[in-house]
């Protein structure tokens, strides 16, 4: 039987299958039914310091390839935080809590808390394409990332993962990260995408700009991940379009060693979680690897 645990920025897991964050992530129900449906580790939706309500509706709209949503950064604070992770504590699985700051000390005020409340690790949101003053707008400056990852670093002892998204400079931002102290990058997060009605001729989505994800961000997802593992040779948990095992493996040859499912999970059920565990055992036996780990980075090796 193939081995399919792994060791991420020091986090064990069974096996290299999560949520991505904002997807089954905001209440314990929801991180009980990713339990239950055999995730390897939790991911909370991203938290900010006061709670925000988000934007106007419509939040999410269906395309042909993917998903395209701005839900706003919604959550209910620093408060809901502590509340959640304290919660999700019985759940037997590690529980890596996904941050939104807008500077270095809100985001070490949050890796605080969050680290007080249990949580196995933080998940810096530097990525996030339509919040204005957080997310992308941070992660898209190299020395930023490198100032909040190190302020958040020396503050908690929990591994620190930076989550980036689809930057011009992403190999030196994932440097700087390094350098400043994360055990572990998480690539990618959504692309800036809009959708517009033809009949209403407007953009569709209440903040206009969303963030497009899915099956069309996938071939992005592998090259970030393929260039920044040739690179840096670092941790890194793919996401970006996984749907099967073969989109999971896709990442996990470029160099991750974990993946995350965000997209599919709301379109197909979290049970697809499951199916990707699975489909991977397949995959495993059917190439002759005896662990799941051999096949980390292997596309480098052509
Ligand atoms: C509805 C929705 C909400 C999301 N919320 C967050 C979030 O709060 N924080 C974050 O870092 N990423 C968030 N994301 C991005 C996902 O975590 C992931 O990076 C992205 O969707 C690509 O993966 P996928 O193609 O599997 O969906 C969200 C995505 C979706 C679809």
């Amino acid at each position: 039987m193939p081995l399919l645990s792994v060791r991420v920025a020091g986090l064990e897991l069974e096996h290299p299958v999560m949520n991505a964050s904002g997807v089954l992530g905001s209440s314990p129900e929801a991180l009980e039914r990713l339990a239950r449906a055999g995730a390897s580790a939790l991911v909370t939706k991203s938290f900010t310091r006061e709670p925000r309500a988000g934007y106007t509706t419509p939040i999410a709209v269906p395309l042909p390839h993917g998903l395209l949503n701005a839900v706003g950064l919604s959550n209910p604070g620093l408060e809901g935080l502590r509340g959640l992770v304290q919660a999700a504590r019985g759940l037997g699985k590690p529980v890596i809590v996904s941050i939104a700051g807008s500077t270095p000390r809100e985001f070490a005020e949050l890796a605080a808390a969050a680290e007080e409340a249990g949580a196995a690790a933080v998940e810096l949101n530097l990525s996030c394409p339509h919040a204005r003053g957080r997310g992308l707008e941070l992660g898209m400056d190299p020395a930023t990332v490198g100032e909040i990852v190190e302020a958040v670093a020396s503050t908690v002892r929990v591994p620190v993962l930076a989550k980036l998204g689809l930057v011009d400079r992403l190999v030196e931002a994932a440097g700087r990260a390094l350098g400043a102290g994360a055990r572990g990058l998480v690539l990618i997060n959504t692309l800036r995408a809009m959708a517009i009605d033809v009949y209403a001729m407007r953009p569709v989505l209440g903040n206009r700009v969303g963030g497009l994800s899915g099956p069309a961000i996938h071939p992005v997802a592998v090259r970030a991940v393929y260039e920044v593992y040739r690179e840096h040779g670092c941790d890194i948990v793919g996401v970006g379009g996984v749907e099967d095992w073969r989109t999971a493996a896709e990442l996990i040859l470029a160099g991750a060693r974990a993946v995350q499912v965000g997209t599919a999970i709301v379109t197909r059920g979290e049970h697809v979680i499951g199916e990707i565990v699975e489909g991977l055992k397949g995959y495993l036996a059917e190439v002759g690897a005896k662990t799941i780990e051999e096949l980390v980075g292997a596309a480098h090796r052509h």
